[in-house]
């Protein structure tokens, strides 16, 4: 096929046609060269920019390459975003994106994960900004981020921040701090479903002063004080749980129990009276704040080791702490964590919860008041809610329970 050659009609080579020997060059080769030359500006050109500025942030080739094909360069870019933790997690494919900007500030040995990432969801869903928890991560343990959902929303959180650094000793088992986050008795939310077994109460979530729990059962004198009372499902798995000591021959019995808002009310006045309002405040529940009033706390008393004046110096203390959530209870006030339930330690009050929920919370190593604005409280904004994975992998049954 004969082909056509191309007139060239550019003014230049028009000129080099007048002078020298006539050429003719071909359309097609024209046309290859001016795309060439346009991929090179439209594509490669910008590409090695981009190479560029992700290798400036401080990224490896290996991780320019790992952006790009996780389609990272836009926010990475578009934020600057940075860190060794962060380039590790793009490397082995592990990065969350919806937590991009949380990588920049935890180094590799802290890490990320889901349990993170739920936390992160419920402090926003709290009140706290981006900005916030970037500084709150970037300084602060899990365990010491944690408490944060019960106390008060802290506008400004450096002073938190500090007084944890001033407490390096702190752990899991013990959280100490100079000062207080938590108004007691302000802000407080009436319970919504107070029948619910695992409903918490405590300085902030109360009960109405009429509310009475459904079914109070009477506990023989086998198993308590005269004239104790609480919830029928409390009273039973109470009553297995003093068998269960009997059979290692371990003693104790309930010397408190159900109490009614009246109750608490008088108690509560009573220890204002000898001890003042102050120390109250870390022994004793104000009338509707007490857990008492829901049927499922129990305070228990050891038998046959009278002459041992406190229930924490027992072998029943000794056996119930370690053994109570087979029975579905747990001990409620512990000992290192009074900064976070606001009460002096009580070796002798134990919460039912049921079996399951009880073994959840003792193995979370978390005070009820945390376990539960993490992973049971309704969320005020669903928008605020995590993705569908981060709550299955950080639910409680799959971390404590499998
Ligand atoms: N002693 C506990 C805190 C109560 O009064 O409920
Ligand atoms: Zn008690």
């Amino acid at each position: 096929m004969k082909r056509r050659k191309l007139r060239l009609k550019l003014p230049f080579l028009k000129t080099a046609r007048r002078k020298g020997p006539k050429r003719r060059i071909r359309k097609e080769i024209i046309y290859a060269f001016l795309a060439v030359v346009a991929i090179f500006l439209v594509i490669l050109i910008p590409r090695t920019i981009t190479n560029n500025k992700l290798k400036d942030l401080g990224y490896s080739k290996k991780a320019v390459a790992a952006i790009r094909a996780q389609k990272l360069v836009k926010p990475i870019l578009d934020n600057g975003y940075y860190s060794a933790y962060l380039e590790k997690a793009i490397l082995d494919q592990s990065v969350n994106l919806d937590y991009l900007p949380l990588y920049t500030v935890v180094d590799k040995e802290r890490g990320l994960n889901d349990s993170d990432f739920l936390l992160y969801n419920r402090l926003t869903d709290k009140g706290y900004t981006q900005q916030q928890l970037l500084n709150l991560y970037k300084n602060l343990r899990y365990f010491e981020l944690t408490p944060l959902l019960v106390f008060d929303y802290q506008y400004d959180e450096t002073p938190y921040i500090e007084d944890c650094k001033k407490h390096p000793d702190n752990s899991q088992s013990t959280f100490q701090l100079d000062q207080n986050y938590l108004t007691a008795y302000e802000n407080t939310i009436a319970v919504p479903n107070p029948e619910s077994v695992d409903i918490l109460v405590n300085k902030t979530y109360h009960l109405d002063a009429s509310y009475t729990p459904p079914e109070v059962v009477d506990l023989s004198r086998r198993y308590a004080s005269e004239g104790r009372q609480l919830a029928k499902v409390a009273s039973d798995a109470l009553i297995n749980f003093i068998q269960a000591g009997e059979k290692v021959g371990v003693t104790f019995y309930a010397t408190s129990g159900y109490r009614s808002y009246a109750n608490q009310e008088e108690l509560y006045k009573r220890y204002s009276t000898s001890l003042g309002q102050n120390t109250t405040d870390t022994l004793s529940a104000k009338p509707g704040f007490s857990e008492h009033q829901t049927g499922y706390a129990v305070d228990i008393a050891a038998s046959h080791e009278d002459d041992i004046p406190e229930y924490k110096d027992t072998l029943a203390y000794q056996w119930t702490s370690t053994n109570c959530s087979d029975y579905g209870w747990i001990l409620r006030y512990p000992q290192g964590k009074e900064a976070i339930t606001g009460y002096a330690f009580e070796s002798w009050h134990y919460r039912y919860l049921g079996t399951d929920l009880a073994k959840a919370v003792v193995a979370s190593k978390l005070t009820y008041d945390e376990f539960w604005n993490l992973y049971l409280k309704p969320w005020d904004k669903e928008e605020n809610k995590p993705k569908e994975a981060v709550l299955n992998n950080a639910s409680y049954q799959t971390l404590f329970l499998q």
